[in-house]
């Protein structure tokens, strides 16, 4: 007989890059998944993805959850039917291509065949939600669950309501994402911040990087390792704010010794810039000459595997420390 778990569908509008993990999070967890897009090629392609994937985290000993690749693929299914995929799930997580009209047009269709007690989350980026949701009669069940990419990978999850979503739907959400593994945090304000947190500090870091390989500081390489070999180390672990309160004995000294330094520097930044022109063809050229657009699919399988080492290695201290 299906366990509880197993009988639960979560429908997953649009199979691309953030979809199908998203699909293979929820069916590690036991979950049901119904998976849809626009384009029945593009599934084709997601279910080899996740076949593939599945084989390769098994092979490394690094299969999330309780079940075998058989049963978690098991309970992921397509469908090229958009109401087959909505109307049973308790939960849908859309995750189609970033733009106002599109998502409005998508979950305009979601609201008028979705249960009454459907959580409806979009993967949207930096699209507010009430802005999405303001035209729709279950507004108020409507939230945003920002996934970190890939979200199989790496668990970080910005959850956001709009003023009109019930408490209730808040609640329900970040316990699921913690059930899937995830790690949700909870933007208090929509409307006021601009690309909510995770992308207002990435754009930060993207900005500045730019600046420097426009002003000849450094090449693209070495901008990159000095994340991946210097700060990242440290923030794979703890955040900046900690990292600073650890630099000096706690943030009052840190404050003294440095205040004036980080003040100068940062007002050095100078306004933001537009990837386009030049810079952004010499970027590009210079990161193609390792990563050809050809090995795409290979370098992120690469990157993958070594996020599902890092979580496998957090959760062995934690544990050991625990
Ligand atoms: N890629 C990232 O780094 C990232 C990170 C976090 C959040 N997001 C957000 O997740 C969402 C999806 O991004 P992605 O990177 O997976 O894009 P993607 O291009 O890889 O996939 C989008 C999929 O949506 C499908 N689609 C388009 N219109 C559709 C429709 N009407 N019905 C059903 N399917 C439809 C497309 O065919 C495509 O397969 C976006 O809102 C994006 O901002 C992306």
């Amino acid at each position: 007989m299906a366990d509880r778990k197993s009988d639960r569908q979560v429908g997953i509008i649009g199979s691309g890059l953030i979809g199908h993990s998203f699909a293979m999070l929820y069916a590690a967890a036991g979950y049901r998944v119904r998976m849809y897009d626009i384009k029945p090629e593009q599934i084709q392609h997601a279910l080899f993805i996740i076949d593939d994937q599945l084989q390769h985290l098994a092979k490394n000993g690094l299969l999330r959850g309780k079940l075998t690749i058989k049963e978690q693929r098991s309970l992921i299914t397509e469908t090229n039917d958009f109401t087959e995929c909505v109307k049973d799930a308790f939960f849908i997580q859309e995750c189609v291509n970033e733009g106002l009209e599109l998502k409005r047009e998508v979950h305009s269709q979601i609201d008028s065949i979705c249960r009454k007690d459907a959580i409806i989350s979009s993967s949207t980026s930096t699209l507010v939600p009430s802005l999405i949701s303001e035209g729709l009669t279950n507004k108020n069940r409507f939230i945003v669950c920002h996934p970190t990419n890939p979200p199989f990978y790496a668990p970080l999850v910005e959850v956001i309501p709009a003023p009109w979503t019930d408490p209730e739907v808040v609640f329900t959400t970040k316990e699921l994402m913690t059930e899937i593994g995830q790690v949700p945090v909870l933007v208090k304000k929509e409307m006021e911040i601009d690309g909510f947190v995770f992308n207002r500090i990435q754009y930060a870091i993207v900005g500045e990087c730019w600046r420097l390989y426009e002003e000849g500081v450094m090449s693209a390489e070495d901008i990159d390792k000095v994340m991946s070999e210097g700060l990242g180390r440290r923030y794979a672990f703890m955040g900046p704010l900690e990292v600073t309160y650890l630099n000096a004995d706690g943030l009052l000294v840190f404050g003294d010794l440095y205040r004036e330094t980080l003040y100068r520097v940062q007002c050095s930044f100078g306004p933001p810039k537009k990837m386009e022109g030049p810079t952004l063809e010499k970027i590009h050229n210079e990161i193609a000459a390792r990563i050809p657009l050809d090995k795409l699919y290979e370098r992120r399988k690469w990157r993958d595997i070594r996020l599902a080492h890092l979580q496998k290695l957090k959760n062995e201290l934690d544990e050991s420390h625990s």
